[in-house]
């Protein structure tokens, strides 16, 4: 499929700028998804470049263990100085929607513990308003209803996701039509919610440089 060649252009090209700066003792953090996946298939061509990596799921510790890969728990290592994910939607500030997987609580966990946040995407999730794709919340399961009312209060339409529990032992909720327009205003006010672990909108702390794969190849922006 096309569009997977291009996730995976992209994972690749931002491995490229990254590999200068590693060092044997590098730790990278590392995100969830498809194009990650990509991105990890690459890692393993250059694992003896760096020391091993943090993950934000159990799925791409998986995968990355697979590989050869060490995984390392965030409390046992520095700072990563890189972390590279994807995201479901991305805006010109480098503000995201994310968490179409699921793992959006330990993903925004390692955005801000590592120095520099590497996003990789195509070009069908740049949009100019965050908010058409549904806003994926991780919700304690006791407050689902509690919280779901709450969502309703701030205009949007919650759906759960049915038959998911997320790594953290967790529910989510997809909110729907949800305006936001001022992306860090909406990603404290759900937020405030009690019962609410956190929300996909990654606009407090954005990527630091995003790389977009087109048709014509991948296009690099920094914040
Ligand atoms: C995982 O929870 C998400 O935040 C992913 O980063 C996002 O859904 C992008 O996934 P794909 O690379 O599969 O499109």
């Amino acid at each position: 499929m096309r569009q997977d060649s291009h996730k995976q252009e992209a994972a690749r090209a931002a491995l490229n700028h990254i590999l200068p700066d590693l060092n044997p003792r590098s730790i990278l953090g590392v995100g969830t998804g498809s194009t990650v996946n990509y991105l990890i298939d690459a890692l393993a061509e250059e694992k003896d470049q760096f020391e091993g990596a943090v993950a934000s799921s159990e799925a791409t510790a998986e995968r990355l263990k697979q590989h050869g890969i060490p995984v390392y728990d965030l409390n046992a290592v520095a700072p990563p100085r890189f972390y590279l994910d994807g995201a479901d939607e991305a805006n010109k500030r480098l503000e995201l929607v994310k968490g179409g997987g699921g793992a959006l609580t330990r993903e925004k966990i390692l955005a801000a513990a590592s120095e520099t946040f590497l996003c990789i995407i195509d070009e069908s999730k740049e949009v100019d308003i965050v908010g058409q794709f549904p806003l994926p919340v991780e919700v304690i399961p006791m407050a689902r209803s509690y919280v779901g009312r709450e969502l309703v209060r701030l205009g949007g339409d919650p759906e759960y996701r049915a038959g998911f529990t997320t790594d953290n032992g967790n529910i989510i909720l997809d909110v729907h039509n949800l305006d936001l327009s001022r992306p860090i205003k909406a990603e404290e006010a759900i937020n405030q919610i009690t019962g609410v672990v956190t929300n996909g909108l990654f606009a407090k702390r954005p990527a630091d440089r995003l790389f977009v794969a087109t048709a014509t190849g991948v296009t690099e922006k920094a914040a």
